[in-house]
């Protein structure tokens, strides 16, 4: 089974609109048809959305944008929030939910988790669910068991029809923004381990369609080592992707 792979950036809370339509039509100008290869998904902030979208449809290339979090309730008394149907009418169509900021910062527990990705695939949006263990977890030996338990807790009450489009993603969190990334070794036994969950919930071909990302300090500079690992589909890219230049380097080291 081949799978696409996928370059996503992560913008985080980064970028005002005007920074965000210029760093979005820096990376259009870079475009290259053979990107077709690669799903590429930019995550700007909830403002930049749209904005971003319109760049990208303007110059017709196949960049896809993605949310950084939604609400699992479709309209309501929710101050602050954004549903589904809301990014669905802008174009959005992945989004990251139980980043390690937001489980850590804002208290996103894995039941939250489990209702956003409920939600996402029940409106037609593909969620990228993140995963991944503290450097204690890592020192206790325990990094598999945890990672695979928020994998199993995302995907409670999901079955495989509904999980297929789903992308996983492993972000160690000792390796965000440190520049310290996890060796590939590190990074394909956690990736295969969440697979071999992916395929325990859903079955083996399911499993083996589904994408498998790694997150972590990758740059152009430890893309082609990770890359190249056999249970590790693609990347979220957090400052790398914040240049054209070096999100270009990351999208064609998935070629
Ligand atoms: P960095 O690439 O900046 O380490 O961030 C990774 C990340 O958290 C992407 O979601």
């Amino acid at each position: 089974m081949t799978r696409k792979n996928m370059m996503a950036g992560n913008w985080k809370m980064n970028k005002t609109v005007a920074e965000a339509v210029v760093l979005t039509q820096d990376i259009s100008n870079q475009y290259d048809p053979r990107w077709e290869d690669v799903d590429v998904v930019l995550c700007p902030p909830f403002v930049d959305l749209k904005p971003a979208k319109t760049v990208l449809d303007f110059d017709k290339v196949k960049i896809s944008v993605g949310a950084q979090d939604v609400h699992w309730e479709p309209e309501g008394a929710y101050t602050g929030e954004i549903s589904v149907p809301m990014l669905k009418e802008i174009g959005c169509d992945f989004c990251i939910i139980g980043h390690s900021e937001r489980r850590t910062l804002f208290g996103e527990t894995d039941e939250m988790v489990n209702k956003k990705a409920k939600a996402l695939i029940a409106g037609g949006i593909a969620p990228i669910v993140c995963v991944g263990e503290s450097l204690a977890v890592r020192d206790a030996g325990e990094t598999e068991e945890y990672v695979c338990a928020q994998v199993r807790a995302a995907f409670a009450g999901i079955d495989a029809v509904e999980a297929k489009d789903a992308v996983v993603a492993y972000e160690p969190i000792w390796a965000i923004g440190t520049g310290r990334t996890a060796t590939p070794e590190q990074a394909q036994e956690v990736c295969a381990a969440v697979r071999a969950t992916l395929a325990d919930l859903f079955g083996d071909e399911t499993a083996q369609g589904m994408r498998v990302l790694y997150g972590g300090s990758m740059k152009p500079e430890n893309v082609d080592g990770l890359i190249c690992q056999p249970d590790i589909d693609g990347g979220l890219i957090g400052g790398a992707a914040l240049k054209a230049s070096s999100f270009k380097q990351l999208v064609e080291a998935c070629l």
